[in-house]
């Protein structure tokens, strides 16, 4: 018998042409390849095959009944006509049957204009209707603040239903009924809780799921489109951000965000936040005017006045108390291009009190550190391919939603996930092992699974480990992790729970000591958008000598600790944003000025703020981002900047240029990215593999081992 392979070509003809498919591939595939259009409702290319619309038959091998092509597999000589007469034949007929209890409510409904019902009934439907009877009306569920719901427009594809069981890994909707009642819903009539939900508008192929904050407030030909990055988190999801208004910008609205397909990075999902958070840009919070306190009182003055202000403030605190009194806070989000500025702006001060970490107080790992593995690349592709992750304090479902995507999909495909985290988190992929360790303990787990990886791969460590271990032992637990960690290649992800730990130093040079005998790569994933690229340009109180770092100046945490004259803050929330949010509040009280170059204003920056500078929001300003896979990322401005506010790096300019400090000329921002060598030289980090024999233990003093029920109560801060 013929042996087949699944590489095997397949030949045959679509309408005359000769065209040529892999075997096991449907008719579908190959003709979207060749461009060849068949119409579709059920059939999704990211879900798996329904075959419920029949929308897409066509005739095969001259036979008078007609196959689903989404369905049909090719085979070696077959014909297909996808405009014959038994195929329009069919198409129309199944056309005529989906529109009988149609409202074709049109003129009011979301989707008009992009309704893939709408364009099919007018290119393959009949264009009359024979049904005189009555039509059906649903009553819809409440699906949630996201996603509004019109069901008797539903044509039962099921693809909201497909895509909540396979890509968002909850199956919050389902089909129930028969006939003429089937109809789709929650089973137990709540709201969509999947961080994805928002995917269910786009694979909608009618107005039956829409987006409930912008219903009836546009059509879709009435949008600009315009494409930037996702501004929740490293992984940098590409949007399009759809804008209406005139033309001059003064009047230019975002209306909504929809994914644009990237396949090494969303594919084409888009995580809720990324989706609708744009709605804050027009919050009642946004500053849009800059104000100085007058006492108790706030007044809105001019730029002029706050900036000349905030730089005689400067002066004065640099010539009363010495520039390590002032200090910096800025949002790890902030631009490479605003992060340049404000770093020349402190050193052109002398000062070297800057940072982005604000949830971290242990930071000597990453100050000090004398290779670049803190820079570690995550290429979510790879996953595709690796054996196994470790999750080491990372909430991946709400830290990363689009990374945990991903993760599933690999999960499915034979990733083995071992999850070891302070609470046993619900993640949407079953975990080949869960490990709930927190505080203290999980130093000493990760100790454990030091001595137990060492013992697998035959290693002897060196006597300062063998030392610094002697009160941990191999435990069963640890075994079983280590094994999984020996599987293969794959990421050992130290997440926001782990860099956040009070000795996050000590638990990384265990976790680069358990990574460095296995085949893993460790790699950070920091929260904030452009936290790679901060840390590619070198923003904080490290300063970079040859291949060593040195403390220049003070961590966030130092900041608050010490306390400071001068507050800089640029784009955060202490009050939300940091480690210990109450140490923050009192040292930016008793701060003798504090300058909020912020978008929004809270209560709480009302109270300790003295000066606020409004500045651009996320589509006001352009800039550079840097992703987690190390992927340069232009954004442009997409609408006019809110109030007064303005693009941060040119308040920078301004104040450099106040206080006279040298190179803040800058006719533009090409100018100024000219002067920055990440962005004229390229992103050109290649961390070298991880030494076992090299590494150093850390400081018996901060090893100190427990046993996890000594500590009943531990805090487990997590992002907001
Ligand atoms: Fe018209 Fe499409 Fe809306 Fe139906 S779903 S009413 S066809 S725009
Ligand atoms: Fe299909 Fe939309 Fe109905 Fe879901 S709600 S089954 S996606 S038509
Ligand atoms: Fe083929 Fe629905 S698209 S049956």
């Amino acid at each position: 018998m013929e042996q087949h392979n699944k590489d095997q070509a397949i030949h045959f003809v679509i309408d005359g042409k000769k065209v040529e498919g892999k075997l096991g591939e449907t008719i579908i595939q190959v003709a979207d390849r060749y461009g060849i259009y068949i119409p579709r409702f059920c059939y999704h290319p990211r879900l798996t095959v329904a075959a419920n619309c029949r929308m897409c038959l066509v005739q095969v091998n001259d036979h008078g009944k007609t196959q689903p092509a989404c369905h049909a597999e090719i085979t070696e000589g077959m014909s297909v006509a996808t405009r014959s007469s038994a195929t329009r034949e069919s198409q129309k007929s199944v056309m005529e049957f989906l529109l009988l209890n149609h409202p074709l409510d049109c003129p009011v409904c979301d989707q008009g204009g992009q309704c893939d019902l709408q364009d099919i009934a007018m290119s393959h439907g009949k264009g009359v209707s024979r049904y005189g009877f009555e039509k059906r009306a649903i009553t819809s569920d409440h699906l949630g603040a996201l996603v509004s719901t019109d069901m008797t427009r539903c044509i039962h594809c099921t693809r909201c239903v497909r895509f909540g069981t396979e890509v968002a890994g909850i199956p919050e909707l389902g089909t129930v009924g028969r006939g003429e009642d089937v109809r789709i819903k929650t089973y137990l009539g709540h709201a969509l809780t999947s961080e994805l939900s928002g995917n269910m508008i786009d694979v909608c192929p009618v107005g039956a799921l829409t987006a409930r904050p912008t219903r009836y407030q546009g059509r879709s030909w009435a949008f600009k489109n315009h494409a930037s990055y996702a501004a929740h988190d490293a992984m940098m999801s590409h949007v399009y951000v759809h804008t209406q208004g005139d033309e001059c910008g003064d009047h230019v609205h975002v209306k909504r965000v929809v994914p644009r397909a990237c396949e090494s990075v969303n594919q084409v999902w888009l995580s809720d936040r990324d989706r609708f958070s744009y709605l804050g840009l027009g919050h009642e919070d946004r500053l849009k005017v800059p104000m100085i306190r007058d006492g108790k009182q706030w007044k809105e003055v001019g730029w002029d006045v706050a900036l000349s202000l905030v730089a005689e403030k400067i002066k004065q605190t640099v010539k009363t108390h010495g520039p390590e009194s002032i200090g910096a806070l800025v949002s790890p989000s902030v631009t490479l291009e605003e992060a340049f500025l404000c770093q020349k702006l402190l050193h052109g001060l002398d000062c070297f009190n800057m940072d982005f970490r604000q949830h971290q107080v242990d930071t000597l790992y990453m100050d000090n550190a004398e290779d670049d593995a803190v820079l570690t690349h995550f290429t979510m592709d790879d996953l595709a391919t690796d054996a196994v992750m470790i999750l080491l304090g990372c909430q991946i479902r709400e830290e990363l939603p689009i990374a945990a995507m991903r993760v599933r999909q690999a999960v499915r495909s034979g990733l083995q996930v071992v999850s070891i985290n302070p609470v046993t988190y619900t993640h949407h992929f079953s975990c080949a092992d869960e490990v709930t360790i927190c505080g203290d303990a999980m130093l000493s787990f990760m100790g454990e699974c030091v001595l137990s990886l060492a013992h697998f791969v035959d290693h002897t460590l060196s006597a300062s480990w063998k030392k610094l271990l002697t009160s941990v032992t191999r435990s069963k637990r640890s075994d079983r992790v280590a094994k999984k960690m020996l599987k293969g290649s794959g990421y050992f992800v130290f997440g926001m729970y782990a860099q956040s730990h009070p000795r996050a130093s000590t638990l990384y040079r265990l976790a680069q000591m358990a990574v460095a005998l296995t085949q893993m790569r460790l790699v950070q994933l920091q929260p904030g958008t452009n936290a790679f690229g901060l840390r590619a340009i070198g923003f904080g109180p490290s300063q970079r000598f040859g291949k060593m770092h040195s403390m220049m100046g003070q961590s966030a945490h130092e900041m608050y600790q010490s306390g400071k004259q001068l507050f800089l803050l640029h784009g955060v929330e202490p009050e939300y944003d940091s480690y210990d949010p109450a140490l923050a509040v009192c040292a930016l009280t008793e701060a003798q000025t504090v300058v909020a170059m912020t978008s929004f204003v809270s209560k709480a920056m009302l109270e300790y703020a003295d000066v606020l500078l409004p500045i651009a929001s996320w589509t006001e300003f352009s800039g550079t981002w840097v992703s987690a896979a190390g992927e340069l990322c232009s954004l442009s401005a997409v609408k006019a900047l809110a109030g007064q506010s303005k693009s941060a790096w040119k308040v920078y300019r301004v104040l450099g240029n106040l206080l006279k400090l040298k190179g803040f000329s800058y006719h533009d921002i090409a100018q100024l990215r000219r002067d920055i060598p990440l962005l004229s030289e390229g992103l050109t980090i290649e961390p070298s593999r991880l030494c076992a024999d090299a590494i150093q233990p850390p400081a018996s003093r901060d090893f100190v081992p427990v046993v996890d029920t000594l500590h009943p109560l531990v805090r487990i801060g997590e992002l907001p």
